[in-house]
């Protein structure tokens, strides 16, 4: 069976994406790396796709309309026949021209349990609130800010944790655990989406 394409979209330093890229290599996640997209030409992330090897395209977005941007991101996709999309710190809102393309295929991971502290800084506003537990969540992208249905999690508590930053280490260790593997999930079982709920048959 041909493996599904990735398509990955980032704007920073990628270590997700790193994460995908290394499971994949040592056989953990049955996929591959179609292309690396970036909405920042000089994202780290995008240097590194390079370096290894892979096929990357930069498409800043800076003054287009969101549309006329997400169209030439899709075109990027479908020239390089990507099955799911894969946002690894995309730091755009996605709208129905992706949404639409790709439905229940494009998956986010976010660094806090969701429905807990979406948006932006989640790691800062959970450390804020003075949670004993946050952790990582992957799921389908919807219309909304981190809303679609989770497909899998991984919590950490804060304990000896002491800033805001320090969660947020703690937490993208357990982000580089959890992607791979909710993937995984999604790409080598059978599901279907239950009002809010994944289930996985
Ligand atoms: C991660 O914390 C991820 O959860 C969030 O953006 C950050 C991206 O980090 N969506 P990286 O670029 O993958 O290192």
């Amino acid at each position: 069976m041909p493996r599904p394409r990735l398509g990955i979209l980032l704007s920073g330093r990628g270590s997700n994406f790193l994460a995908l890229r290394d499971a994949i290599a040592d056989g953990r996640l049955e996929a591959e790396i179609a292309v690396v997209v970036s909405n920042v030409g000089e994202a780290p992330g995008l240097a590194r796709a390079r370096e290894s090897g892979l096929a990357t395209v930069a498409l800043p977005h800076r003054g287009m309309r969101r549309r006329v941007h997400e169209e030439a991101v899709l075109e990027t996709l479908r020239d390089h026949d990507v099955d799911w999309v894969c946002l690894a710190g995309y730091m755009r809102i996605l709208g129905p021209t992706l949404i639409d393309a790709y439905p229940q295929r494009i998956v986010n991971i976010h660094p806090s349990l969701l429905p807990a502290f979406p948006g932006l800084d989640a790691q800062a506003q959970a450390w804020e609130y003075g949670v004993c537990v946050s952790g990582c969540t992957v799921h389908l992208v919807d219309m909304g800010m981190d809303t679609g249905p989770v497909v899998d999690q991984i919590a950490v508590t804060t304990a000896g944790v002491e800033s805001a930053r320090g969660l947020a280490e703690r937490i993208l260790e357990q982000e580089h655990v959890l992607y791979p593997r909710a993937l995984g999930k999604l790409l080598g079982r059978e599901w279907r989406v239950e009002g809010r709920r994944l289930v996985f048959l």
